[in-house]
């Protein structure tokens, strides 16, 4: 069995990538290798990755279709996990384009690479917990109307669903998409607040409070991201009712963000110190998942509390800084 899996030098793909080899998958990991956060990162991700039997890794933009539609030329795959995005729901009010690029432009690129591809592969993609917005009720169903979404990188994963859903309809592709509620872990996403604060406390400096701490979020361990999205691409589509499936994927315990601020602080040993700022533009007051459906069909089981995740997390984070993260854990 053979996976592409796109965005394999992000935070989340490295970690399919990984968990695929592991299973018996080969695997074949794509990316742009962008700067949006340190190119650095991604580039220690992929060495753990490169080295392995059975991996191979490709750079190419998502967005360029033609360079994509001559990738699934080359290589036949039997599911295709599409991870590569623009990510990020702040950058996203300043820098728009870079979301149309590779979450519209790039999202239709892969469909097309899909649809014309003989046999045609299961794609699986990520969505997010921000198709929710600030309108629908906790804990968040996958059948809640999701139209009115608070940030411009919202719209684009829920266009992402459309575009998909219309594929579906249109060619009869299988396809699952999944909403990830905010994922922390090792070898993260520098540009997530877990990082950003836990950054700032061990330098000592002040951290950003949005709406005094009073926004609650539903974080999810890597590996139990990681294990549900493997879960997928091992069984494959279901049989019968609908083709283009949509779950949540998340820890189904939402934390209040002071609780996870408090959390971090004994993680790291040290106290932080806070300045409380309003509301965000773009931000979303709660995400919450239910996760009944992808629990049913898939057996997926998210298992890591949060303090266990954050412990993990500091003390990952403390030998990264200091030049001695060089093993890859995984579950
Ligand atoms: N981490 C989370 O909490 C979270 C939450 C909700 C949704 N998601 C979604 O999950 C997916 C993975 O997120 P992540 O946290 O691993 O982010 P990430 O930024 O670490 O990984 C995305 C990867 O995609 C690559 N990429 C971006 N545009 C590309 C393009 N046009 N062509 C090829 N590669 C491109 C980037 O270089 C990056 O390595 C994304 O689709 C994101 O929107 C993540």
């Amino acid at each position: 069995m053979k996976v592409l899996v796109t965005g394999a030098a992000g935070f989340i793909g490295s970690y399919v990538c990984h968990a695929l080899l592991n299973r018996g998958f080969e695997v074949s990991g794509l990316d742009s290798l962008n700067a949006y956060y340190d190119p650095g990162l991604k580039a220690r991700r992929l060495e753990f990755l490169e080295p392995r039997a059975g991996f191979r890794f490709h750079t190419l933009d998502i967005a360029d279709h033609e360079a994509l539609a001559s990738l699934f030329t080359t290589e036949r795959y039997d599911t295709v996990i599409h991870l590569a995005a623009q990510a990020g729901v702040r950058h996203s009010l300043d820098n728009p384009f870079a979301y149309a690029e590779s979450n519209l432009t790039g999202h239709l690129s892969v469909l097309e690479a899909v649809r014309h591809a003989a046999p045609r592969p299961f794609l699986v993609y990520a969505s997010s917990s921000s198709v929710y917005g600030n309108s629908t009720p906790a804990p968040f169903c996958e059948d809640a109307r999701v139209d009115s979404p608070v940030s411009l990188y919202a719209a684009t994963k829920r266009s992402g669903e459309l575009l998909s859903e219309s594929y579906a309809n249109l060619y009869g592709m299988a396809q699952v998409g999944l909403r990830f509620f905010t994922v922390y872990g090792p070898w993260g996403r520098p540009d997530m607040a877990y990082w950003t604060f836990a950054r700032k406390i061990l330098d000592g400096e002040p951290i950003e409070v949005f709406n005094s701490g009073d926004l609650k979020r539903d974080f999810t361990w890597i590996d139990d991201i990681v294990d549900g999205v493997a879960r997928i691409a091992e069984r494959g589509p279901l049989d019968g009712g609908r083709l283009h499936r949509i779950y949540n994927i998340g820890n189904n315990r939402p934390e209040r963000l002071t609780d996870f601020i408090a959390a971090l602080e004994r993680a790291l040993g040290e106290t932080a110190e806070r300045v409380m700022l309003p509301m965000q533009p773009g931000d979303v007051y709660e995400t919450a998942a239910d996760i009944t459906a992808i629990q049913t069909d898939y057996g997926f089981a998210p298992a890591t509390r949060m303090e266990d995740g954050l412990a993990r997390f500091a003390e990952w984070f403390r030998a990264y800084r200091a030049g001695r993260a060089d093993t890859w854990r995984q579950g």
